[in-house]
């Protein structure tokens, strides 16, 4: 949506993959504090997103919608000052339909007067979903929220949640600025390899203001450390939303050096805004490669299988011009080698391995992303 908003992928914070319903005032600011003192805001994490049931049952005697006073004693404009103190930025849920999908009040027919809610409370960030839509067609209930948000004149990121439903990749653009693509996820390799499957055939209709959303990432929230990994290299190579689905006060260090490797949040936030595509797969061994703005491609291979295996291909195929050497950056190791062509490892099962690829050796070409612990592989 050409709305001057998430010209990259928005990063930030949702509570529903780890909570579910049991969101509060409480849970948002402390994650807010949290996302300051972990380092996680200066990597970029910067909406603090609030999902389902955060209302009263009932709209208010003007048709208002009420924030639960018990779990938003300040309401929301009293969280979203918080906050905005942060430097942090607030998101909401709604659901185009006449209830959300876990029956508090919904917001179709009640579209201007929600939006004007939200603007007036300060929200940054709109997640619209799609349960209980009464078979009123897509374009009418999301192009309705479009535009009452932008009546509001206040910038509202908004963020379609219509599972994939009618190919919203094909009119998702003009009307929000990212959607799903899919169903659920859930914090399994399968979920999260099918939803891959799917969203990684959408590269095509990405791009500065309109992504692709594979949903929330489940880093943290009982996969392996390497299934994890896998997660967090897939999404940002499908310059997908990267928005934490964790608990992340209690998160592991090994959690958070997965959400806060800053060169991998790099690839997802190139300003070029290419979604990454395979470019090869066979056997579940895939090979996926993204441009980025500063002619370098940023190289994925995984391996979807169980046991171990080498992958490899080229700087020829994932579409890098002809050199004499190119500098190789495994973005997860810090490792830096170099090659003549051949981009190639030994990938653990479910594993996936990032490489940053450079024309040249890299030396003297006042690269923008110098690395920390570099050396030779
Ligand atoms: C369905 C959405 O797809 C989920 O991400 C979540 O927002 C739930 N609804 C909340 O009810």
């Amino acid at each position: 949506l050409d709305n001057g908003l998430a010209r990259t992928p928005p990063m930030g914070w949702n509570d529903w993959n780890a909570f579910g319903c049991n969101v509060s005032e409480q849970l948002i600011e402390q994650t807010a504090d949290y996302l300051v003192s972990s380092g996680l805001k200066d990597a970029g994490y910067q909406y603090v997103n609030i999902d389902d049931c955060w209302m009263a049952s009932q709209r208010d005697s003007g048709g208002n919608l009420v924030p639960d006073p018990a779990k938003f004693p300040d309401g929301i404009s009293g969280t979203a000052a918080y906050v905005h103190s942060k430097g942090l930025k607030l998101g909401i849920y709604e659901s185009a339909g006449t209830a959300t999908c876990a029956g508090y009040p919904g917001s179709l027919n009640h579209e201007q007067q929600d939006a004007d809610s939200f603007a007036a409370w300060g929200v940054d960030y709109l997640k619209y979903d799609n349960c209980n839509n009464q078979g009123v067609p897509w374009q009418q209930r999301y192009d309705a929220m479009r535009d009452a948000l932008h009546n509001t004149g206040r910038a509202i990121v908004f963020s379609m949640c219509e599972w994939g439903e009618d190919s919203v990749w094909t009119w998702g653009a003009a009307t929000g600025n990212l959607w799903r693509t899919t169903g659920d996820i859930n914090a399994s390799f399968g979920s999260m390899l099918s939803i891959y499957h799917s969203n990684v055939q959408l590269a095509q209709y990405a791009g500065p203001g309109a992504w692709n959303d594979p949903d929330m990432l489940e880093v943290g929230n009982g996969m392996s450390f390497t299934e994890d990994r896998s997660e967090f290299s897939l999404w940002s190579e499908m310059a997908a939303p990267l928005i934490a689905g964790t608990d992340l006060r209690k998160a592991t260090p090994a959690t958070l050096s997965l959400y806060g490797n800053r060169a991998v949040v790099a690839v997802d936030q190139d300003s070029l805004g290419k979604q990454g595509t395979q470019v090869a797969s066979s056997g579940g061994h895939d090979v996926l490669a993204k441009p980025l703005s500063n002619g370098d491609v940023s190289v994925v291979l995984f391996n979807e299988n169980s046991s171990a295996a080498t992958i490899s291909t080229t700087a020829a195929a994932v579409g890098l011009p002809s050199a004499g050497s190119y500098k190789l950056t495994n973005l997860w190791s810090n490792l830096v080698s170099s090659s003549t062509g051949a981009i190639s490892a030994t990938v653990p099962g479910h594993g996936s391995v990032m490489y940053r690829v450079s024309v040249g050796s890299g030396s003297s070409t006042g690269s923008t992303h110098p690395l920390v612990g570099a050396s030779s592989k």
